[in-house]
């Protein structure tokens, strides 16, 4: 089996993601048609796999390094199968709950041995938490939220921030109520490369990553609070309050919850690395590849896209995220591919996952 270059830099033993940060709304628009086909993801936290299952494909293939991240998806399974959607809601943390224990047994039946262990030994983080906060990254903006965010802004100016209002009022509001001096100095403290390297991403993430994080999250808050409407944001509620509001991400929404559930059985999931399933030969008609090129050197990155491109179909589609090392196909294999800029445009504008500098769709020729 090949390895990959991060998989000796990181340590995979934690959840990293216990859930989504990338909008399934913006991938599942941007890999377009794909009844029947076969679609490949990076599992993460297994949400957006789900989501793809909305497309109807004959299959997703999902893959990933961390055994942790591939258990978030196996409990997802067992949780749309057991669990009703008001009940799924709550195990995840999505609602508040005072059954998350009972409930994540509930949902464990019929779970491997092994990935109910793993579950049951995080039970008192599902049930303070849900399933959704048990990872290192949510954990991360809960210090954000619960031990300085008070220092910054009051409840009500928090409360105030999810209420839908128009464009130029949304602009008022980020300028006179939240953009105060303190909120500047809480960003450029935490999200200083040594604070994020310690509480969130790995170190080894940030080798290739140029400005300071600082900057980039000031730009994006802009794009979440003014161009989009914060109350339709499930993840800046999430991040700010700890839970969600009326908004929900794609897989989480109860529109959703039959069709996933029924289609469960197409999940084909293959812990390991996306080098592992690009070399086995098959062809794949889309694929969800989260911002794992950001986590390569520019050289492995080329590398890696030409085997994805040697896996793909014609008419696949590579749908992924920069969040601040620029990534976009190399320019040995740019007669292969078409920017598909339009849809990209369109979609990036909607991005509700806030923190992407970039989204890509590209089209295999
Ligand atoms: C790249 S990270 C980004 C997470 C993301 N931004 C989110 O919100 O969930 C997503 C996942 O990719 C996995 N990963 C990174 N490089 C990979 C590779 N080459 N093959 C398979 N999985 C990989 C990591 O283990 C992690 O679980």
């Amino acid at each position: 089996m090949q390895t990959s270059e991060i998989e000796s830099k990181a340590d995979f033993e934690h959840i990293r993601y216990a859930q989504l940060w990338e909008d399934a709304d913006v991938l599942t628009k941007g890999l377009g048609d794909c009844k029947g086909g076969t679609l490949v993801s990076i599992c993460s936290a297994g949400d957006n796999a789900l989501a793809m299952l909305t497309l109807d494909p004959a299959k997703v293939v999902v893959v990933d390094l961390s055994l942790a991240q591939i258990a978030c998806l196996k409990l997802r399974i067992g949780a749309f199968t057991n669990l009703t959607h008001p009940e799924f809601l709550q195990l995840m943390g999505a609602r508040p709950s005072d059954n998350r224990k009972a409930l994540l047994s509930k949902a464990l039946k019929g779970t491997d041995a092994e990935t109910t262990a793993y579950w049951q030994g995080l039970a008192d983080e599902v049930e303070q938490h849900g399933a959704g906060g048990a990872g290192k990254f949510e954990r991360y903006f809960r210090i954000f939220r619960t031990r300085l965010l008070p220092f910054v802004h009051s409840r009500k100016t928090i409360d105030d921030t999810f209420v839908s209002r128009p464009k130029p009022e949304r602009q008022k509001f980020l300028d006179t109520r939240f953009n105060t001096w303190r909120w500047r100095l809480l960003l450029n403290a935490f999200f200083s490369r040594f604070v994020m390297g310690r509480m969130g991403r790995d170190k080894a993430f940030f080798d290739h990553v140029e400005g300071s994080p600082a900057e980039h999250v000031a730009r994006r808050i802009h794009h979440a609070a003014v161009e989009c409407d914060p109350a339709e944001n499930p993840y800046l509620h999430w991040i700010l309050k700890g839970t969600h509001g009326d908004a929900l991400p794609m897989t989480w929404r109860e529109e959703h919850y039959e069709t996933i559930k029924a289609r469960l059985d197409r999940l084909d999931i293959r812990p390991g690395s996306l080098e592992a399933f690009v070399s086995t030969g098959e062809k794949a008609d889309g694929f969800n590849l989260s911002d794992i090129f950001e986590y390569m050197s520019a050289e492995v990155f080329e590398q890696v896209y030409g085997s994805v491109l040697a896996a793909s179909a014609p008419g696949a589609r590579l749908v992924y995220w920069n969040m601040m090392v620029p990534r976009r196909v190399p320019p040995a294999f740019a007669q292969q591919v078409t920017t598909l800029t339009a849809l990209e445009d369109t979609l990036k504008a909607q991005d509700k996952a806030f923190f992407y500098s970039d989204f890509v769709v590209e089209e295999v020729t």
